[in-house]
């Protein structure tokens, strides 16, 4: 969105060469930049780190519009004056600030309203509309280049731009449209079932080279038709990137496709002689790149595989088997709180459904009585439990749990062989051992909790008809050692406190 605004600013003002003064403010921009991404890496730092993002891109927009003013404040400053064409093609001051106002209260107006369980789609909402606004601004400096200053004396567009259009306008409009999909299959407006065509990967391949091909006739002849069937093509491949990735891997494509979100916003600040947005084009799409890359490691998917879509596809295709009559045990909040009650060491797993029935504030209590009767409490987090990352950790923060008393997978998956009780509270995927032994399974190959070799382990879900992400069936339900706790969860905790407390 703020790219948006900044790129529709910087679009609508045109550009000329850029004053010191604003080069350092652009810089500054960027150190908030970076201070407010290394802020987001913890939550305890988080807050400052909002505020450094913000107060940076207010510093970009604010020197942007002083470096590049209205239509209107120029025509002020020189009275009677014949103006310059290019000035008369920039916006004036009340439309960009009607601009602002509409932009910057429907923003508002979402983050009051959206609901903590629909921040995945919305972020994949937020990152189609950044590669649209590149796929616009790109457009805009092809129609309009004399405002962009980019015309040679030739009369041609300088070809460096023309290659910094087209990366832009690709790389804007496969984000938007691999977004769309990935917020339709997030919302469940869509199946989140792979769709794969026949010869996808060939049918993609044929398209990157005929998106090179289109590109290189621009550059060389800057015809409509070229930068028209670049546009479609790029369209069309960001479609079939995303359409046959199912299953759990939704995480990595949300980070890749927001990663390609900062480089196409780079590839603009190129074409707009903008700074600001060279730097955070490229901090959002090195950094996206890198949570994608993390990701993968997480999710044991091949960083290469990602980019050319349809990883795990065919896993995917196969997967989703059908669920077994097996006997499971049913057990209450007062079975769980007698048993919990006696254990050494309890290893709480929350995951997705946690975050549906807001349980987190009663885990914490559930914690706490806990502790007080001497049992060690342990929080594993997965990387990709719920449905973002760090989703978990952000609703545990909230519950101020201990930072001391929260893992990573690596670091507790070992432990579940010495611990009395795995609690697992709205997770499904990331327990389920389909990842580690059924290659069918569109989880293969994830890893996952040990949490068959507890002593106990007690799984909270409101009923065993309901799957996880991926929709498999869950083994863990049926091991001997398992005992279903069949309710909302935040409702079964608050009895297991009751329990507990008498
Ligand atoms: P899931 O596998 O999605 O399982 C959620 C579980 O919560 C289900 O068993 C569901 O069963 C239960 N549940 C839902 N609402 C509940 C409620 N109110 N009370 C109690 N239980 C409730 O969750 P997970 O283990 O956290 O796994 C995450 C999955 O999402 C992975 O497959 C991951 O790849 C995917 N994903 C992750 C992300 C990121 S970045 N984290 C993004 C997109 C997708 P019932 O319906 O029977 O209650």
């Amino acid at each position: 969105m703020n790219f948006a605004l900044l790129s529709a600013a910087a679009a609508a003002t045109g550009h000329s060469a850029t004053p010191a003064w604003a080069m350092l403010a652009y810089l500054a921009s960027g150190v908030l930049f970076i201070l407010a991404l290394r802020g987001l890496s913890s939550p305890g730092t988080s807050r400052a780190g909002n505020r450094h993002g913000m107060i940076g891109m207010a510093i970009a927009v604010v020197t942007t519009l002083v470096v590049h003013p209205p239509m209107t404040t120029e025509l002020l400053k020189c009275g009677g004056c014949v103006p310059d064409p290019q000035v008369l093609d920039r916006l004036g001051l009340a439309e960009i600030l009607a601009a602002i106002a509409i932009g910057g209260g429907i923003g508002w107006v979402i983050a009051r309203r959206i609901k903590m369980t629909d921040m995945p789609q919305l972020v994949a909402a937020f990152h189609s509309l950044v590669g649209l606004a590149a796929v616009l601004v790109g457009w805009a400096a092809y129609l309009n280049p004399e405002a962009f200053g980019i015309v040679g004396p030739d009369g041609m567009i300088h070809g460096a731009s023309k290659i910094e259009m087209a990366l832009g306008i690709a790389i804007g409009a496969i984000t938007f449209s691999g977004s769309v999909i990935a917020f339709l299959k997030l919302a469940g407006k869509m199946s989140g079932a792979p769709i794969l065509l026949p010869a996808r990967h060939a049918i993609n391949l044929v398209l990157l080279l005929a998106i090179a091909f289109f590109t290189f006739g621009f550059w060389h002849s800057q015809s409509l038709v070229d930068i028209a069937l670049l546009t479609a093509l790029s369209f069309l491949i960001g479609f079939l990137l995303i359409i046959p990735i199912g299953g759990a891997d939704m995480p990595v494509v949300v980070s890749m496709l927001n990663s390609y979100s900062g480089w196409a916003a780079a590839a603009m600040g190129f074409t707009l002689h903008n700074t600001a947005m060279i730097i955070t084009g490229a901090l959002v799409g090195s950094s996206g790149a890198i949570l994608s890359y993390i990701m993968c490691k997480a999710m044991n998917r091949g960083f290469l595989s990602v980019i050319a879509g349809g990883f795990g596809a065919e896993a995917s295709a196969a997967g989703g088997a059908a669920k077994e009559q097996r006997p499971w045990k049913r057990g209450s909040a007062e079975d769980a709180a007698y048993m919990l009650g006696e254990a050494e060491k309890v290893i709480i797993i929350p995951g997705y459904g946690m975050a549906v029935s807001q349980a987190q504030h009663a885990l914490r209590e559930m914690a706490d009585l806990l502790k007080e009767k001497g049992v060690e409490v342990k929080y594993a987090i997965h990387p990709v439990a719920g449905r973002m990352p760090g989703h978990m950790n952000v609703l545990l923060a909230e519950a101020q749990v201990p930072y001391d008393e929260v893992f990573e997978l690596e670091d507790i998956n070992s432990e579940f062989a010495t611990a009395d009780v795995a609690f697992i509270i709205g997770a499904n995927d990331v327990v389920n051992p389909a990842a580690k032994t059924d290659k069918s399974s569109p989880i293969y190959g994830m890893p996952v909790f040990d949490v068959d070799k507890a002593k106990q382990v007690f799984f909270i879900k409101r009923s065993m008809g309901g799957v996880g992400y991926a929709g498999v069936d869950n083994d863990v339900f049926y091991m001997d050692q398992t005992m279903m706790l069949l309710a909302d969860a935040k409702k079964m905790v608050e009895d297991i406190n009751k329990a507990l407390a008498h």
